[in-house]
Formats: structure tokens, C-alpha cells, sequence
């Protein structure tokens, strides 16, 4: 199939060179000249694990082309899949602009009929608007079929997500977008109940609903915790406990410092505002954002309390918002590094992908000190604090953290071992463990 992808961010690159690897045709477009020359020769602007390589592929196979050119890009396609950005407003309303001048360019140069599946994370009713927007700017008479085809791709995992998929969701009205569908996802199509057809609004609830009910297992698991921290029980144990109920699960009841990342804060405003817009009675979404909050003032509180010499130094492993990405946007880590630095001297700060991205985000705090090895200057400071659920960080040097001044650790994401630590003589303070 002849495929075009709007968009090159998370989401559209992992999309156009998952298609291209499996034998499509993709072109993808994006607006940003200086990141299409970049993408030419197979760089790509933020880490997600194995995707360079599987967009140098594509380059070198010709299966996967980048350029800015939609008159180009358009004249043989079979499907386009929108992948573009739809930021949050001031008011958690997603931020439509790109969609609509990505429809502007595809009304202004589409030759063919066409089906176009929007991927990106879109308030329900959006793809109803879309088609009647693009309908009053088509230069031609052409059958134009929409379909909400949402992504559960998670930072880290993207490429795996897309490959090897629970489910892929597509909301359709008409029924050719079934056949069409059928033949585009075909090599990732596991079983007969991994790609479902819905209706259009239904794909787009999913989505949100999806992600801020993951949201919710994360929030009310940290509420336990704390509940833990207070009768001395184990988070763990809680856990484990909970989990054995096949209703529940073991996934998503990880606590800590809480949630972060580009989509849960974003799609919970997002659900928010289709609530109140509508006038729609709903509690949950907001307490789940709220409690997400008051989980980083919570731990930001037990480790001030516990650090006993005032304005000396801090060491702090982890600035992304989750293990194994780059990425600090709306990152707990950044979060409780801002809300704690002024009660230090210093802020020693380690990542292993996140660096770059965390200095623009801690620009404005000037006792902050990057580093580039997670054990330099330990021996300056008072105590570790664990803000990251990075796997190096799961098994450390224990020689080395036993040169703390105060031999103490704060484990924001209850990765270490609580008991093990403590018979290492260090003081530890997790999160109801
Ligand atoms: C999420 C959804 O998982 C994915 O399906 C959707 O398409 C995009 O949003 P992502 O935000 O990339 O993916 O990361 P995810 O792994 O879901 O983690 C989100 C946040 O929750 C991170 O800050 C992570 O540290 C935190 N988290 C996750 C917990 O605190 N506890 C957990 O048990 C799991």
C-alpha cells in the first residue's frame, strides 16, 4: 500500500517505519526542514529504543521517504495516517492547529479518493469536525473516508507497541475502511480479536480512557502507599497481594513519585474538558490529576523532614519522566527537583538519556550540577534521592553509597530493596515500603 504519515514525532516515525519494515510504501511528512535532513540520513531527534535502526532501514530499502512536499506526497496514495502534535491548551483543551493545517495542505494538493485514519490523540467528536472541515476546502469532487485509529504506544516501548500490539483499534463508518484496514496492519495482526472495528466515537473515548484509567491504577496505588507508610505495612506486599486477583493485575501498580509524560497529564485535561464542556457530571479524572500532584509534595515533605543538616548537597539519579526514554516532559523528577533544590547547596543531578532535555528544563535553578557519572561527588553529599525508575539504578554500588555524609536514600521509586539496604547500614525511606 502506498501510505502517507503526517507528522515525525513519537508517534508518526515509529508509525511510517513500522510500515515501511513491513513492505508499504511510506512517505512522511513533516513541516521541519532542519529534522527532515536529519531523518534523510537516518537521525532521529529524541532516543526510543531500536527505531533508528528500523528508520535507516526504511531509507535505504526506499521504502520510507521524508520530505515536507504533500503535492508530491499525495498524487498515488492509498491511506494517510495524521500523526501530528495536539498540545494541551491553557485550559486542557487539546490544541487542534496542526490537525487543521495538516487538513488545509491534504484538501489543497489530494488528487485520489482516500482513507485518512487519525492517530493522533484527539477529543471525541474530532474526526466528525475534521471531515466536514476538509469537505469545504477539497478543490475536488473526491470520496474522502475518515477513521479514528488511536495509538497505545508507550515511550520506551514504541516500536515493540506498534509491532506487537494488544489490540489495534479503528473507528470506522463506512465499511471499505474494514478491507483497507485489514490489508495495511495485516503483518501485526496477532490473533482474529487483536484489530477491532468500532464506531468512530467509540475508538476515540477508548484512547482517553484508556490512558486515564492507567492513570488512575498509578494514583490510587500511590494513595495506598502512603496509607502504607503510615501503619508500617509493605507497598509491595500490598501489591503483590492485589494483584493476585486476576481482576486487578500486577501492571500500573508501581508506586512512587507518580505519573508524567507527554500523554497522561495531557489526555486526563483532555477527558476533563470534554466532560465540562458537555456539562457531563465527573469526578475521577480530576482527582486522579490532583492526587498525581500531591504524591511528588508528599515524598518532597518526607525527605526534607528526614534530612537533617540544613543547605548541603543532594545527589539526584533520574530526570526523565519514566526508565528507558530521554524525555522530561511533565517528569516528577523535574517536578520534585524544583519543588526541593532551594533547601540545598548544591543539586547534583544524573541521567542516563534525560540530561540534554532536563538543563533547558532546570535553566532557571542555579545550584543545579550536572553529571555525567551517577557516583561523582557522592562523597559531597548528604543523600540520595532516586526520582527515576532507570534499571542502573536498581542494582548500586553499596561501598560507594555508604560514602554518603548521611548514608541516607530516598527511593521515590521504590526500586531498591528496603530490607537489604537497611542491613548495609544506609538509612532508607521509600514510598509505604
Ligand atoms: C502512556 C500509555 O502507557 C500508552 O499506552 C499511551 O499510548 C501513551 O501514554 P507513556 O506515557 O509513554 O505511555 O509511559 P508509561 O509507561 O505509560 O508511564 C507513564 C508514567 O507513569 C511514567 O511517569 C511512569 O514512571 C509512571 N508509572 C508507570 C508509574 O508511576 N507506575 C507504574 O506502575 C507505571
Amino acid at each position: 500500500m502506498n501510505i502517507v504519515v503526517i507528522g515525525s514525532g513519537y508517534v508518526g516515525l515509529v508509525t511510517a517505519a513500522c510500515f515501511a519494515e513491513c513492505g508499504h510504501t511510506v512517505k512522511c511528512i513533516d513541516i521541519d526542514k532542519s529534522k527532515l535532513k536529519k531523518l534523510k540520513i537516518g537521525q532521529i531527534p529524541f532516543y526510543e529504543n531500536g527505531l533508528e535502526k528500523i528508520v535507516l532501514k526504511g531509507v535505504r530499502s526506499g521504502n520510507l521517504e521524508f520530505t515536507s512536499s504533500y503535492e508530491k506526497s499525495l498524487r498515488n496514495v492509498d491511506a494517510i495516517f495524521l500523526c501530528v502534535g495536539t498540545p494541551s491548551k491553557s485550559n486542557g483543551e487539546p490544541n487542534l492547529n496542526f490537525l487543521k493545517s495538516s487538513l488545509r495542505s491534504i484538501g489543497e494538493h489530494l488528487q485520489k479518493d482516500v482513507v485518512i485514519y487519525i492517530k493522533s490523540t484527539v477529543p471525541v467528536g474530532t474526526n466528525h469536525f475534521a471531515e466536514r472541515y476538509l469537505s469545504k476546502i477539497l478543490k475536488k469532487d473526491l470520496k474522502v473516508l475518515f477513521a479514528s485509529n488511536p495509538e497505545f504506544l508507550k515511550e520506551g516501548d514504541a516500536v515493540l507497541d506498534f509491532k506487537d500490539p494488544d489490540r489495534i483499534i479503528i473507528g470506522i463508518k463506512d465499511n471499505y475502511v474494514k478491507k483497507i484496514s485489514k490489508l495495511i496492519y495485516k503483518n501485526f495482526i496477532k490473533s482474529s480479536n487483536s484489530l477491532v472495528f468500532t464506531s468512530i466515537e467509540s475508538a476515540e473515548i477508548i484512547k482517553y480512557a484508556s490512558n486515564a484509567f492507567l492513570a488512575s491504577k498509578i494514583a490510587f496505588i500511590n494513595e495506598i502507599a502512603r496509607l502504607s507508610d503510615h501503619y508500617g505495612g509493605n507497598i509491595n506486599e500490598i501489591k503483590l497481594g492485589m494483584s493476585l486477583d486476576k481482576r486487578i493485575g500486577e501492571h500500573f501498580l508501581n508506586s512512587g513519585i507518580g505519573f508524567g509524560g507527554s500523554c497522561f497529564p495531557k489526555d486526563l485535561d483532555g477527558l476533563i474538558d470534554r466532560f465540562e464542556k458537555n456539562n457531563i457530571p465527573t469526578l475521577i479524572p480530576r482527582a486522579v490529576k490532583q492526587s498525581n500532584n500531591e504524591q511528588i509534595k508528599y515524598f518532597a515533605k518526607k525527605i526534607l523532614k528526614n534530612s537533617s543538616t540544613k543547605k548541603g548537597s543532594v545527589l539526584v539519579w533520574g530526570l526523565a519522566f519514566k526508565s528507558n526514554t530521554d524525555d522530561t516532559r511533565e517528569s516528577p523528577a523535574i517536578k520534585l527537583i524544583k519543588r526541593i533544590s532551594k533547601h540545598y547547596k548544591r543539586v547534583f543531578v544524573y541521567d542516563p538519556l534525560a540530561t540534554a532535555n532536563a538543563k533547558k528544563d532546570l535553566a532557571s535553578l542555579k545550584n543545579i550540577c550536572f553529571i555525567n557519572n551517577k557516583y561523582n561527588n557522592i562523597k559531597k553529599c548528604d543523600s540520595l534521592i532516586i526520582a527515576t525508575e532507570h534499571n542502573e539504578f536498581k542494582k548500586p554500588d553499596f561501598d560507594l553509597l555508604m560514602t554518603l555524609k548521611q548514608k541516607t536514600i530516598f527511593d521515590g521509586r521504590n526500586l531498591l530493596n528496603a530490607s537489604e539496604i537497611k542491613k548495609k547500614g544506609l538509612t532508607y525511606f521509600g514510598i509505604g515500603v
